[in-house]
């Protein structure tokens, strides 16, 4: 049989879990401080965010509030560990003999190295391995017109307002793994490189690149 702690602790476990998620969840950590949580729920409380607690103090949980939390916070996960729309594969592609600059054709003249258009997928795939059901999904795009909707891997937070060169970079000779990673380790891309100020700033430091704040700031 299994014992009653046994569930509690299971529960809380998942509680905690989800809490957490949620709590990395805008819409779903708005949607649990306007419902709150009560003291002799099931679950322990463990909001540590004291204003929270005290404004919602003995209101009561509802089993529903619950599942649309933990469904709002599977989804939230779903998006963030969403794949690309195509299984595309730089080891692939690299082993091929191309070259980063052959597809990300802006790096070294312009600030973004931009993702290929559609199009040029469809320079070889018009005839290259045409039967893997992959490569339909690329001939399904590019007959009606539409880019592939590609997700973001590197992004800076908006508010940050950060501004970034690669055509700088390259001139100055920093190599896109130095800043990417061995992509041809890879399939679609991955953050194998964490850029934050602190390691743009240390580069810049050993290089004697600018410190400026209006160097990567607007
Ligand atoms: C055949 C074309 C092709 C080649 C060659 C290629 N890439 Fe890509 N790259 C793509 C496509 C398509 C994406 C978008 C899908 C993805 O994220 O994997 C992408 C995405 C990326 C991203 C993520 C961009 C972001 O922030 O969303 C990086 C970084 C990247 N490539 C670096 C490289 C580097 C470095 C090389 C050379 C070693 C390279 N790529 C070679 C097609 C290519
Ligand atoms: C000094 C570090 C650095 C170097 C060198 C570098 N990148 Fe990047 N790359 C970044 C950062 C940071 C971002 C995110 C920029 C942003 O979000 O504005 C990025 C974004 C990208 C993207 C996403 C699309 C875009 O244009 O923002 C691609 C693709 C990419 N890099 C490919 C490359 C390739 C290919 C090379 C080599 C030719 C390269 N990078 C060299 C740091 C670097
Ligand atoms: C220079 C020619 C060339 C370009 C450009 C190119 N590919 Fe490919 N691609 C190939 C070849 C050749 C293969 C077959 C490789 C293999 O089977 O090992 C392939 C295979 C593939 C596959 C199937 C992989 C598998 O085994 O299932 C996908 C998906 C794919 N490419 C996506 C893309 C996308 C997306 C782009 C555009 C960003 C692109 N390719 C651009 C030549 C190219
Ligand atoms: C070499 C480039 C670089 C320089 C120089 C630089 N920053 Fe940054 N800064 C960044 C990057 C990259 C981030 C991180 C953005 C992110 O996390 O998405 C950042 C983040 C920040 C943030 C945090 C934004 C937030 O809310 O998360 C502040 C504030 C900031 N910088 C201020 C400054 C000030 C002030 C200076 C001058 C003393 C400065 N930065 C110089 C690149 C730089
Ligand atoms: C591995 C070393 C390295 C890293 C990492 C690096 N930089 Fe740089 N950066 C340089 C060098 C070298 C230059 C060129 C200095 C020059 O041309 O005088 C440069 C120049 C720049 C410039 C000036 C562009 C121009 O128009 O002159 C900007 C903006 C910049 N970096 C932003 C960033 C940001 C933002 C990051 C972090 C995401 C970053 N860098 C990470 C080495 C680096």
């Amino acid at each position: 049989m299994i014992s009653r702690l046994f569930v509690t602790r299971v529960m809380r476990l998942t509680f905690a879990l989800s809490l957490a998620i949620v709590r990395g969840c805008p819409i779903s950590w708005l949607l649990v401080q306007r419902r709150g949580f009560v003291r002799n729920s099931p679950y322990p409380i463990l909001v540590s965010d004291p204003s929270v607690y005290r404004r919602f103090r003995g209101r009561p949980l509802r089993s529903r509030v619950m599942t649309a939390r933990v469904l709002f916070a599977l989804v939230f996960v779903a998006a963030l560990f969403a794949e690309q729309p195509i299984a595309y594969s730089h080891r692939k592609h690299l082993a091929l003999g191309l070259q980063c600059l052959d597809c990300h054709s802006m790096a070294d003249i312009g600030p973004a190295a931009t993702i290929p258009s559609v199009g040029k997928c469809m320079l070889c795939h018009a005839m290259a391995a045409t039967d893997k059901p992959e490569v339909k999904k690329i001939a399904d795009y590019a007959a009606k017109g539409i880019e592939i909707p590609w997700q973001r891997v590197y992004e800076f937070q908006p508010h940050a307002f950060v501004r970034f060169n690669h055509a700088a970079h390259l001139h100055a000779k920093v190599d896109c793994a130095t800043c990417h990673g061995d992509m041809t380790k890879v399939d679609t891309a991955q953050k194998l490189v964490n850029h934050n100020m602190g390691t743009c700033l240390s580069c810049h430091r050993q290089k004697g690149a600018s410190q400026d704040c209006a160097t990567c700031h607007y």
